[in-house]
This record gives C-alpha cells, structure tokens and sequence, in this order.
C-alpha cells in the first residue's frame, strides 16, 4: 500500500521503496494548499511508494539565516540542518503550488533557497493551483530548479480554480472535486517520477 505522512522537520524512509515529497507550498491562514497537496498525494501511483506531505506551515523555516552560502553548505542552524536532513531524505519531489502575483510564493522560495545540495539530481513535478492555472509560477521555477541542478519532468498540471471553489473567507469546499479533472495527468506526473527514479538507478 502507498503510505502517507506528514513530515516536518524529521523523515524516516521505508527501506527501498522511493521516497516521494509533495510539498504544500503555501503557509498563509485560509490557505487551500495543504487541501490540494492532500488531493494530490492521494494520487500517488505505485504500490512502492512512500509518499509524504510536507508542509512548510509545519517546518516553519526562518527566513534565510544562515551566515554563508548554502551552496557551500557550512549550515550552522539546526533548522537548515534538519531541512536539509529532510530535503536528502527525499528521492523525488512533488512541488504543489499556488500562483502569487505572476511567481511562486515566498515560503516556497525560502525552502527551496535555504538548502542546496539536497536538491540537487531530484526529480521534480509541479502542480500549480490558482485563478489562472499558476503556469507563470511554475515559469517562474524552471530557472530556480536549473540552478539547483534538479530535473524537472512534466506533465505541468495547472489547476484552475473559480470563486465558487471557496467557502467565504476560506478553504475549498470540494477539494476533491477542484483535482479530480487533473486526475489523469496527477497519475501521469507520479508515473514520470517512478521512471525518472527507475532511469537513474540503470
Ligand atoms: C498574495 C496573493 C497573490 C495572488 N496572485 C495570484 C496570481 O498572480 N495569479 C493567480 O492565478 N492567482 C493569484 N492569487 C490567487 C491564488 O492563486 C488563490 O487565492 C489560491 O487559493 C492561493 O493559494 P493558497 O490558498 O494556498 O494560499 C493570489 C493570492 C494571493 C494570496
């Protein structure tokens, strides 16, 4: 059986099955993401997978504090440390994200800034939610992923959502019906990353 989790600052990996990521980008109050990601980690294709949710509400990292580069990585703060202990543990990531005035929301950058080499060679799939899709955010990550040399795979899903998705001042009132359109290409993404982690290891 595919087996989800929430993670935060700690991750124990099922011995040899993959282990997949999918990151709730967003952390604001009223937040869907974390609805979304949920949806979404439903979805995970595979019986050997170990699919986790990891919540940047949840890791609450401080905004970059670290003295030197994180590419030279002489972390000092044990926030960085274990973020990128959680980071390292991850085979592939599932990236679900909202669109924030044309780019990719704070929170999201800040984790993905915090740490370097643990993102590096990892397999990633965006799902971007928005008013419009989220493709300029999902645009807008292809040069941060470059720089930290991870492999972006697709399909791209963009979920589009309408004011009658939400409940007044708040969340989804059918998450599962927001995803269920991207049901197919949600599967496709997750299959693209089994394949991706099968290549790398021939
Ligand atoms: C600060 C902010 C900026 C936004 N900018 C965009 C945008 O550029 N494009 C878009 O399609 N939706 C935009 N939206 C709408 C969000 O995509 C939508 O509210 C979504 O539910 C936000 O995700 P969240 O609830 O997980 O924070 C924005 C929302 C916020 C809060």
């Amino acid at each position: 059986m595919t087996e989800q989790s929430t993670v935060t600052t700690e991750s124990v990996g099922h011995e040899g099955a993959p282990v997949i990521g999918v990151i709730v980008s967003t952390t604001r109050r009223n937040r869907v993401g974390r609805q979304i990601a949920d949806q979404v980690a439903g979805l995970a294709t595979g019986d050997d997978a170990d699919v986790r949710l990891i919540d940047l509400a949840e890791v609450a990292l401080p905004f970059l504090d670290e003295p030197d580069m994180p590419a030279r990585g002489n972390y000092v703060e044990d926030t960085t440390k274990k973020w990128a202990r959680v980071v390292a543990s991850l085979d592939a990531v599932v990236i679900v994200t909202a669109e924030y005035n044309g780019g990719y929301p704070a929170p999201l950058k800040n984790a993905l800034g915090t740490v370097w080499a643990a993102w590096n060679g990892k397999p990633v799939l965006v799902v971007s939610y928005g008013g419009r899709g989220g493709q300029r955010c999902t645009a807008a990550l292809v040069p941060v992923f470059q720089t930290l040399r991870m492999d972006k795979i697709g399909p791209d899903v963009s979920i589009t959502q309408s004011g009658d998705d939400y409940a007044p001042h708040g969340p989804l009132t059918d998450p599962g019906g927001v995803v269920e359109p991207h049901r197919s290409e949600i599967k496709a993404g997750f299959a693209a990353l089994h394949a991706a982690l099968r290549s790398g290891r021939d």
